[in-house]
């Protein structure tokens, strides 16, 4: 005989209670707390002094934060876990605390106005009192700027990594990242695959980021920057053509715009590799990917994340003649077609 299941309220106070976590995360990345114990553990009234913290949050604060995961304590003093050591250290390659930062300032405000989003469907960022649409905000402050570019890199590392361990990369040679922000994936394609050369298609703002990025790499001889917006301008040719978290943020009848252009843009025989965090066919598992999806009905103006399915018929509608979809790594999956 089986045990009857415990009915307990823990998932529904644990989900409905979650941005109190997220939250102290967030404030504590604002402050510097994982920057603060880069150079080694600090006990809490060093670590009060520093942060400017008020005596009676300081440590619930930091205890809180060692029962969330994200700081270490022996004894009296904290130290950084191994991620947020590699990860939210201000200053080092793939700080992902840009995007936190970011999601702390804008999001977390923003999405307080989601059940209005949800009735009217429209933006509840900058574009709700009249301001710029997300990039446009995001890119008109250089600091932004790079902090958005190199959290990018971060976060598609693990992805960038997949794409290139996954892909027939030695039946190709050039490669086309539309909208390849700071470069990370393309460095991470031409370290694996010594024969192939590479283009980064973005915003002329994006420009010397990406070749300071490439620089450090030392990559500078094989990729290039092609300069322009896809709206305006067509997709450069290449043998392969990627687009990494693009489709997301425009519309049904953007985003095949922006497949019709890939597919110019490509040879017989080239291919198209789509790559985000894909909502699982049956939308019922990739949470982040729904998520995410919410996020842009908050962002942007007609923005939505889709299935595997949905990318394939879209791109097979746009004339590629065959498609497959690959898992990466996390939330993060790819469609490749084939022209
Ligand atoms: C969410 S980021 C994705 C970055 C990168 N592909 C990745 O997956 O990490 C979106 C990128 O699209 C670029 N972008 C936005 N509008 C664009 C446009 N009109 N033309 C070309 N690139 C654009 C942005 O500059 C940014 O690099």
């Amino acid at each position: 005989m089986s045990v009857p299941h415990a009915v307990t309220p823990d998932k529904i106070m644990q989900l409905g209670l979650g941005f109190w976590g997220s939250k102290t995360f967030l404030s504590a990345i604002e402050l510097g707390v994982f920057t603060a114990l880069s150079d080694g553990p600090l006990d809490a009234q060093a670590l009060q002094d520093r942060l400017q913290l008020h005596p009676r949050s300081t440590r619930d604060f930091l205890d809180a934060l060692v029962a969330l995961g994200m700081l270490q304590r022996d004894g009296t003093t904290y130290s950084n876990t191994p991620e947020t050591a590699q990860f939210l250290v201000r200053g080092k390659p793939g700080y992902l605390g840009g995007m936190l930062e970011m999601a702390n300032q804008r999001l977390y405000p923003f999405w307080g106005s989601l059940t209005e989003a949800l009735h009217t469907g429209l933006p509840q960022n900058e574009m709700k009192t009249g301001g710029q649409g997300l990039f446009e905000t995001i890119y008109g402050d250089p600091e932004r700027l790079r902090l958005f570019l190199s959290a990018m890199t971060g976060l598609s590392m693990g992805a960038a990594m997949a794409i290139a361990g996954k892909f027939p990369w030695k039946e190709y040679q050039s490669v086309v990242d539309v909208g390849g922000a700071q470069g990370g994936l393309l460095v991470q394609l031409c370290l694996a695959h010594q024969h192939l050369k590479g283009i980064n298609f973005d915003l002329p703002v994006v420009e010397p980021i990406f070749e300071e990025y490439v620089a450090m790499n030392e990559l500078s001889d094989r990729l290039k920057f092609v300069p322009g917006s896809f709206f305006e301008t067509e997709i450069p040719s290449g043998d392969v053509i990627t687009m990494g978290h693009i489709l997301h943020d425009w519309s049904l009848d953007e985003k095949r715009m922006l497949l019709d252009k890939a597919y110019r843009a490509l040879p017989d025989g080239g291919a198209l590799i789509i790559f985000e965090a894909l909502i699982d066919d049956e939308r019922r598992q990739n949470a982040f990917g729904l998520l995410m999806s919410l996020n842009m009905l908050i962002e942007t103006p007609g923005g939505f994340d889709y299935t595997g399915a949905d990318c394939s018929g879209w791109m097979r509608e746009a004339g590629f003649r065959e498609t497959r979809v690959e898992h990466l790594i996390g939330p993060d999956s790819m469609v490749v077609a084939i022209k």
